[in-house]
């Protein structure tokens, strides 16, 4: 697990390094897009290197982690519009290009598993992006969720909720109970994990994630066992951690040439 503590607006260069890096050695790449905060800084990066620098994205296919069950097909927070209108609409994906688990099925076990296998089909993701949330969940694999687990419904935690009310006119009741989301053995499955967090309310999540024990208590930690994970955090996220002069140092260190 590398770890780099960076200002926040260099942290989405160093992600957008990393995605530009991967589709310009493999244009049919095949990426994984979070939603939430932390990577929106990384889609403006993106969308300005496409328009000024011609990066294509237009033999790229996207996977989205997770998506609200329930919400109307237009709604803005659904994740799928949020990724349509913070990242797709901006870039020259093509139409269809993004899958997403579908969270209006009638039949939310099969959409599940559907996703599972486009996910298969596509070849598996080349390069994740993922958030943390500050109880430690990725996608939205809340505290307690199998190690090995899969796509599947979850149900938010109320500390998840209330996190995301401010997208929901700081409304908790407006914010669905129930998602769909990759598990954490689907997210561990992708080649590259590009994790971004900032703020100290991700201080402890980041803390546990990079240093704590390995539990279903903090979901995150099931990234330690992962060969090729890239945390990318601020100085107020790093704020916990312990060896973090280390990763400085280590980073600091770094030949330019080696990339993420
Ligand atoms: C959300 C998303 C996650 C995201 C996390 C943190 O609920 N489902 O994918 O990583 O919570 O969000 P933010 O980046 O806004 O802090």
């Amino acid at each position: 697990m590398e770890v780099v503590i960076a200002p926040g607006a260099e942290l989405a260069r160093i992600a957008a390094d990393a995605v530009e890096r991967l589709l310009r050695a493999r244009p049919t790449a095949v990426l994984g897009l979070a939603t939430g905060s932390s990577p929106l800084a990384v889609y403006d990066e993106l969308a300005r290197r496409h328009t000024r620098d011609g990066l294509s994205f237009a033999r790229a296919r996207a996977f989205m982690l997770d998506e609200y069950v329930g919400l109307p097909a237009d709604h803005p927070q659904r994740y799928r519009n949020v990724i349509e209108t913070e990242f797709a609409s901006r870039v020259d994906l093509p139409p269809g290009a993004v899958l997403g688990p579908d969270g209006l099925a009638q039949d939310l076990v099969a959409a599940c598993a559907a996703y599972e296998h486009a996910i298969a089909d596509a070849g598996g993701v080349d390069l994740q992006l993922l958030g943390i949330g500050t109880d430690g969940h990725v996608a939205f694999n809340e505290p307690g969720s199998s190690l090995a687990s899969r796509t599947r419904i979850k149900t938010l935690t109320r500390q998840t909720r209330e996190d995301n009310a401010r997208f929901f006119d700081d409304d908790v009741a407006q914010v669905p109970t129930h998602c769909l989301t990759q598990g954490l053995a689907t997210i561990m499955s992708a080649r590259h994990l590009v994790l971004l967090a900032q703020g100290r309310g991700k201080a402890e999540a980041v803390h546990q994630l990079v240093e704590g024990p390995v539990s279903a208590l903090w979901p995150a930690t099931v990234l330690q066992h992962h060969p090729h994970v890239t945390v990318l955090v601020d100085d107020a996220a790093a704020s916990r951690l312990q060896l973090g002069d280390y990763y400085r140092e280590t980073y600091a260190a770094k030949p330019a040439w080696q990339g993420l």
